[in-house]
């Protein structure tokens, strides 16, 4: 569903994820080969790669080339994964990205361990879902985080995912698998329409606030 809403939107020549957003602190753009060091620094430690899926752990310049190969070849129109980074400095801070899903979108993200606690992702992931719920019609995106992760369910709670199960999800970096609390956010529930209780309107003023980089 996604995927045909983006492709009746998406001009011709823009390539699959090719998005560029600019909010209060952060750019976020598409990923390239110019962010491998820094990827592979920022998902060496493992208290990053622990907390994710699909990365395996050591991280290394050939699992980064070849999931960018692997990305490049196979992603479709609406999926992106772009690098958030500091848009006045332009320094990396780590990448957020949106894949298509069974029926729906999911996102998924991290940081660089340095860039913990400022409320990154809470803008960037913002701004990414301002973005979609803009340009497609999009009714639920999903997501979810490791049942040890609460700090990201913190993250996707405040934008107004709503839990809607638990499972086992195969973490690479772990080798083995792990309970996980899968969540869905409505179109709804993110621009808060609906009843003052669930929040929606506070989130949505919240997002508007700016906020300084102090790093
Ligand atoms: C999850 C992650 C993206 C969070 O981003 P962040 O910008 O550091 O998040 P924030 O600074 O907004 O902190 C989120 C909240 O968690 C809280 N928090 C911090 N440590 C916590 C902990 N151990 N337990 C519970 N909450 C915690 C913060 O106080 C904050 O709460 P608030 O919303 O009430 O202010 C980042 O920690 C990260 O990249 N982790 C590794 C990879 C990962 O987990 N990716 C997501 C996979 S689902």
């Amino acid at each position: 569903m996604f995927r045909k809403q983006l492709e009746d939107v998406t001009p011709p020549d823009l390539e699959a994820g090719h998005v560029d957003i600019v909010t209060d602190r952060l750019r976020l753009s598409p990923v390239g080969p110019e962010h491998r060091d820094a990827v592979v620094v920022a998902l060496s430690d493992e208290d990053v790669a622990r907390n994710l899926a699909q990365v395996p752990f050591p991280y290394t310049a050939d699992h980064f080339d070849a999931f960018l190969e692997e990305f490049s070849k196979n992603s479709v129109c609406g999926e992106m994964c772009l690098a958030i980074s500091d848009w006045k400095t332009g320094v990396f801070l780590g990448l957020i990205g949106l894949r298509s899903g069974n029926p729906h979108p999911e996102i998924g993200y991290w940081l660089a361990k340095t860039y913990w606690g400022k409320g990154i992702m809470k803008e960037a992931a913002a701004a990414l879902l301002d973005h979609v719920f803009a340009i497609s019609d999009e009714p639920v995106i999903y997501s979810g985080h490791f049942v040890d992760n609460p700090r990201s369910g913190k993250v996707l709670s405040f934008l107004g995912f709503r839990e809607t199960g638990n499972s086992k999800v195969h973490s690479l970096a772990r080798g083995e698998d792990v309970d996980h609390r899968d969540m869905e956010l409505t179109r709804e529930a993110y621009f808060g329409i609906g009843t003052e209780a669930d929040g929606g309107r506070k989130r949505a003023r919240t997002r508007g606030n700016s906020y300084a980089m102090d790093y």
